[in-house]
């Protein structure tokens, strides 16, 4: 495939998906690390494993099922993909962001992105949920857009506004089932870098002093499609560990998946919530 995607690449994956099910998703959901559990939720699903998809991107990682599940989830019809594919993989950003074209095309109004992160901020814990208030795009900055190449102007124009890539009024009902739930949760600045190998003490200073509160490998390319096609998005982080701004301790992909565990019920919580307060946001 080459880097940059077309929409009959597009097309080609909404039509395969549209002959399995009769199901129109209005919300779109991507699991992140160690998140897959909440899968469990979708009703009357139809699950088609990554692979079967025209030119959709199958992810070589533990963690990530590698299914689309297609079905009601807490009284919305959504498509929730079990794990998603990263730059890391030695994907191209097109392809990194391909699923969320799809889901733009399916007519999906709402997208909720999850993924495991590291704690910036000196007052999160592994374990706590983060609300994403706004990002930083470490990844895309020295030229790793999602939106370079060909502009797909079916979606949206050359130049797309970014002024808020968390929709503030999907982050209100995201705070607002929280407490009501007496679910604890964190806000703040997610930052994305490439990846794999996680960051030096150095690093992590760097990205503190620029303002970040959690560090991640995903969300912020597919946060910029989505908005590229004005698609709200309601970002969420599970804190998987604690920075390692001094070198004191090591960051394993081990603990990032046992993290997930503790994290699910909090997220499963929140987005239940969202879910069954959506119908009273407006739609744009
Ligand atoms: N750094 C980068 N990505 C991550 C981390 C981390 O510490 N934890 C989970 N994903």
């Amino acid at each position: 495939m080459s880097e940059f995607i077309t929409i009959e690449q597009i097309d080609e994956a909404v039509s395969a998906i549209r002959a399995k099910t009769k199901v129109s998703p209005k919300v779109g959901l991507v699991l992140g690390s160690g998140l897959g559990g909440l899968a469990a939720s979708v009703k009357n699903a139809t699950v088609l494993p990554f692979k079967e998809i025209p030119n959709w991107p199958v992810s070589t990682i533990q963690g990530h099922a590698g299914r689309l599940l297609i079905g009601e989830l807490f009284g919305q019809n959504a498509m929730v993909m079990q794990g998603r594919v990263h730059f890391y993989e030695g994907y191209s950003m097109g392809q990194v962001t391909f699923p969320i074209r799809v889901m733009q095309r399916m007519g999906v109004q709402v997208i909720i992105l999850t993924n495991a992160a590291g704690a910036i901020n000196p007052n999160f814990e592994a374990g706590d949920v983060m609300l994403l208030t706004d990002q930083i795009n470490m990844i895309g900055m020295g030229g790793m857009n999602p939106l370079r190449g060909p502009n797909l102007e079916e979606f949206g124009e050359r130049f797309p506004d970014m002024s808020h890539p968390y929709d503030p009024e999907l982050l209100k009902l995201a705070e607002a089932s929280a407490q009501e739930k007496h679910i604890g949760y964190q806000k703040g600045v997610y930052i994305c870098l490439a990846g794999p190998s996680f960051e030096s003490p150095a690093d992590l200073r760097f990205l503190r002093a620029i303002g970040a509160d959690a560090v991640g490998m995903s969300t912020v390319p597919e946060t910029i499609v989505a908005r590229h096609g004005r698609t709200r998005v309601l970002g969420i982080s599970g804190i998987s560990n604690k920075a390692n701004l001094n070198g004191s301790t090591e960051t394993t992909h081990e603990e990032v998946l046992a993290a997930g565990e503790m994290i699910v019920p909090k997220l499963s919580g929140i987005i239940q919530g969202v879910m069954e307060k959506l119908n009273l946001v407006s739609d744009r």
